[in-house]
């Protein structure tokens, strides 16, 4: 007999880090059926939903969601009522080294997307063209930088994108917002700040940090490490963008934040005193010693921050860790799944480090 679904969802780039948490939050949940499609570049990792593929109700496509003619087939063959885009280029270092890849996905991908959703809502009668959703997943990284008596982004904040991600990031949320003033497509965005938590890749600050420090080498931190990120647990966006997708009204925008200011200094702080204490035989410790300060990210942002009122008053929704509860879950979720990080820690994943720091930590004092 076939599982029970009242809906069908396809979301994309669903072995990426928010994605896999998600796609595996949903499959726990049950009643929806995922399409998932990725690409699978290099941050996309099937081994993270290696729980999820023996699921009736989760069906993995690796593919892109520029290739109009399969995105097409995939609305023909599963009819979704919603697509949920998390597919991205994600990692600001990486758009400074080259930003050809972020257009073709985060702008020319997402067109595509939007095109054959349109023309699959359109297709749809009564009820079904109703409750049909776009969601797109985007970042508080749009609206630029806080000073530090700034107050917190809202949704009314002007877009002001400081690096070649974030501007792909802003005109994809421009193109999001066109579909449906222009066409009426029924369309939500979430603006989310930093998250951090399990299967993410370890070119971002958190999972680098850990991954660097069990193997004794050093922390690199970009300037002064006086940079300010909100800080949200990856569980708690998953649950916040599911709540926009089943309660948020058509055409609005949702920003959702962890309310945890932090330096990135205090971050990492914070992840060398749980690993001194979770790994008391360390040869490493304090770990606090292998930070080592490298030369800054260029047009870095100071600071971001979420005002998060809309989503909480609206539609109810609100984080569940704070950050010292979700980064002991996210140490000791490295820390238990060494293998996982191995596995990612391929030539590939060495050439950029080299790329990226190598100058940085030779020059570093
Ligand atoms: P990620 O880089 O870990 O994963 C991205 C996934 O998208 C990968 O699995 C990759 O294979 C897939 N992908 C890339 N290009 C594709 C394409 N053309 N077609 C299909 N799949 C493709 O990213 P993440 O951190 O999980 O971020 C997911 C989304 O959330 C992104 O849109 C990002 O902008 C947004 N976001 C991230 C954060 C954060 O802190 N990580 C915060 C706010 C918003
Ligand atoms: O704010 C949301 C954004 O958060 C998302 O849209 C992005 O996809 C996601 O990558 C993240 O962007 P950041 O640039 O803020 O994250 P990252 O982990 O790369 O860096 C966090 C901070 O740490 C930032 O101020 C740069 C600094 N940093 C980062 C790295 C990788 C360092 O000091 N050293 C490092 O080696």
């Amino acid at each position: 007999m076939s599982p029970e679904f009242h809906d069908t969802w396809l979301v994309t780039g669903g072995a990426g880090f928010i994605g896999v948490n998600f796609v595996q939050a949903q499959c726990r949940r049950g009643g929806v059926r995922v399409v998932n499609l990725d690409r699978l570049t290099y941050a996309g990792n099937p081994a993270s939903l290696a729980g999820q593929m023996e699921d009736p109700l989760h069906i993995f496509v690796q593919g892109d969601i520029g290739d109009a003619a399969l995105v097409r087939d995939l609305f023909a063959q599963y009819r979704p009522t919603a697509v949920l885009n998390f597919a991205a280029e994600s990692h600001v270092d990486r758009s400074i080294m080259g930003a050809q890849p972020f257009v073709e996905t985060n702008v020319a991908g997402l067109v595509t997307l939007l095109q054959e959703s349109l023309r699959h809502w359109r297709g749809l009668r009564d009820q079904a063209r109703q409750s049909f959703r776009f969601l797109q997943v985007s970042t508080d990284e749009v609206y630029g930088s806080l000073a530090p008596e700034d107050p917190p982004f809202t949704e009314r904040s002007l877009y002001a994108p400081s690096s070649p991600y974030a501007a792909s990031k802003a005109a994809g949320d421009h193109f999001v917002r066109a579909f449906h003033k222009t066409h009426g497509l029924p369309v939500l965005t979430t603006n989310c700040s930093n998250n951090y938590g399990p299967y993410q890749f370890p070119e971002k600050l958190i999972p680098l940090i850990i991954h660097n420090a069990l193997a004794g080498e050093k922390l690199p931190v970009y300037g002064d490490g006086m940079q300010i990120r909100d800080w949200i647990y990856v569980a708690d966006h998953c649950e916040g963008v599911r709540t926009v997708l089943e309660k948020g009204k058509p055409g609005e925008t949702y920003n959702i934040g962890g309310r945890c200011e932090r330096t990135n200094l205090e971050v990492v702080g914070s992840i060398c005193e749980h690993l001194d204490r979770l790994r008391p035989q360390s040869p490493h410790r304090p770990h606090q010693e292998l930070i080592t300060f490298v030369e800054d990210r260029p047009g870095h942002d100071r600071r971001y921050a979420i005002n998060d009122s809309k989503v909480r008053s609206d539609l109810g929704w609100q984080p569940v860790e704070t950050f010292d509860s979700g980064l002991l879950k996210t140490v000791a979720w490295y820390l238990e799944h060494q293998d996982w990080i191995e596995q990612v820690h391929t030539g590939a994943y060495r050439d950029w480090i080299r790329l990226n720091y190598g100058d940085r930590l030779s020059e570093a004092k």
